[in-house]
């Protein structure tokens, strides 16, 4: 895990786009796996920049997002469909047709999840995942649990994260389920890029880079994927006690 601690949420959106870019600048095919929440916004609009200057294009691209609620429409203002259009897909010159998300509103969410990893198989997995990180250690929507899930599936939501979420919920009903990615599917990734910022993140934050490889914190299993850089601000880092971080403040 190379850990990296910066200043701002946008140097740390600059520098985490740069690795998107040019991944796929190497391959205008590249396959991406995308993420929500407020984390890797940063990310999108350095990207999106870079689209406008001319600079890349995602003609050819395809993008593949972690999760979405279940039981919310589509083009409800929270939904993770709307979020994509809204932060990225919008603004740059993707295929909608090369945009995949789990449809959280199958009348048969396991068939759903099967369609959805044999999509991720049939690529051999993402070229590079962007993760966000929960209070609770979780990625995607995994939660902390007893296992790794291996593929796809259908999660209750744990209160912290329903509790994080609700935020942006006006009348307060927030989902209490979604479809997410497995531990399996997100670690089938190529290469993976880890953005927490702020002072609730630091205990998962520490758990997952400190802590024993446990499902119990599902982000530490990410200490055994080859390739994975992790961007901090210090308030993230600020549990941290090991010296593996490099901070570039
Ligand atoms: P956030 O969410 O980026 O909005 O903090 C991250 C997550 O819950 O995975």
């Amino acid at each position: 895990m190379e850990v990296i601690i910066l200043k701002t949420k946008e140097q740390i959106g600059e520098a985490a786009g740069k690795i998107i870019a040019e991944v796929v600048k190497n391959d205008p095919a590249a396959k991406l796996g995308l993420a929500t929440g407020a984390s890797p916004v940063p990310t999108y609009k350095y990207l999106i920049s870079k689209y406008a200057s001319g600079a890349i294009s995602f003609k050819d691209v395809s993008a593949y997002n972690l999760d979405e609620y279940c039981n919310l429409p589509r083009d409800d203002e929270n939904s993770y469909y709307t979020f994509m259009r809204k932060n990225l897909f919008d603004h740059i010159d993707i295929d909608p047709a090369n945009t995949h998300i789990p449809d959280g509103n199958a009348a048969d969410p396991d068939a759903e999840c099967a369609r959805y990893d044999a999509l991720i198989e049939k690529i051999g997995g993402v070229d590079v995942q962007i993760l966000g990180i929960g209070t609770d250690g979780h990625i995607g929507f995994n939660e902390p649990g007893d296992s790794f899930a291996p593929g796809t599936f259908k999660i209750k939501l744990h209160e912290s994260t329903i509790e994080s979420n609700s935020v942006y919920f006006k009348n307060g009903d927030m989902p209490r389920y979604a479809l997410t990615m497995g531990i399996g599917t997100i670690m089938r990734a190529k290469k993976i890029v880890l953005i927490a910022t702020g002072k609730a993140k630091a205990g998962a934050v520490k758990a997952m880079i400190e802590g024993e490889v446990s499902p119990a914190c599902p982000a530490s299993i990410l200490q055994t994927h080859p390739d994975v850089t992790v961007f901090l601000d210090e308030a993230a880092a600020e549990l941290l006690t090991g010296n593996h971080a490099k901070r570039e403040v």
